[in-house]
């Protein structure tokens, strides 16, 4: 695996006449993006990796400075999955002095109107990554959906010549969702999570039989904070998707209840 640090080295080392398969990350991996580098080893004939913190997706009141970075295990972990490339600019190559070009995809629901100006700094990233890897397939994970769904109409609007494919979300044992942000949560404040996805599971249950899944999922997220619980059209399927804060660490989760995630 080779490690490139700039645009200049990825258009020199990148052939753009074979299957690329490009996984855009924020680092710290875990067996969801794992799993994300695997989908792109089995169907590409050339597998990237990028690692980037993207200052421009966090909101003024997280601390983009915690964020967990772990390049090195990164790495290592990249390199027993058979990624061929692994991109890690600095901020700088991406975002150099003068910057000024923003997407903004008007519609990004509730966990846009939550996190405003979020998805305008994921989307940019996005579309540069894509421009800069080219690849034909860029994997991204069911737990976030929205930004999944985001960036399929990022993907139609502007034409891009590239297919987004959606893998289902990873969970621990107890099923809780797997997120880099899971490392913020003390012992106590895990336990009190599992809230989150169960609250969900319960709205899953409810819409099988008929009743409000996001009336049942709400009213399953006692002792949480629920930022919103919401139903969310993706790629031809539905899902009950939710934010929930704990402590200080703010975590996301959905559930397919229809039709079938892409
Ligand atoms: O899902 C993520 O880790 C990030 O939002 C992404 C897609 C890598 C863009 O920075």
């Amino acid at each position: 695996m080779k490690t490139l640090r700039t645009i200049g080295e990825v258009r020199e080392a990148i052939d753009p006449a074979k299957r690329i398969g490009l996984v855009p990350t924020m680092g710290a991996l875990h067996d969801g993006h794992l799993s994300l580098l695997r989908a792109a080893r089995a169907d590409c004939e050339v597998v990237v990796l990028s690692l980037f913190v993207n200052p421009a997706q966090f909101d003024l009141n997280e601390d983009l400075a915690r964020y967990p970075r772990t390049e090195e295990q990164d790495a290592r972990l990249a390199e027993r999955e058979g990624v061929d490339f692994l991109f890690a600019p600095e901020p700088g190559e991406l975002y150099p002095e003068g910057f000024a070009t923003w997407v903004d995809v008007e519609e990004t629901g509730a966990e846009g109107k939550a996190r405003p100006g979020h998805f305008r700094g994921v989307a940019t990233v996005c579309l540069k990554l894509f421009n800069i890897v080219r690849p034909h397939v860029a994997y991204f994970g069911q737990k976030d959906a929205q930004q999944a769904a985001v960036l399929r109409r990022l993907v139609r609007d502007l034409d891009l010549p590239l297919e987004l494919r959606v893998l289902p979300t990873v969970r621990d044992v107890d099923g809780l969702a797997l997120s880099s942000r899971n490392a913020y949560l003390s012992s106590e404040e895990r336990a009190r999570a599992l809230a989150l996805p169960r609250a969900l599971e319960a709205g899953k249950a409810a819409h099988a039989r008929g009743d409000d899944p996001v009336a049942v999922a709400q009213a399953a997220l006692n002792g949480l904070q629920p930022d919103y619980v919401e139903l969310v059209d993706v790629g031809g399927a539905t899902l009950l998707a939710s934010a929930a804060r704990i402590g200080a660490t703010r975590l996301i989760d959905n559930v397919v209840l229809e039709g079938e995630l892409r």
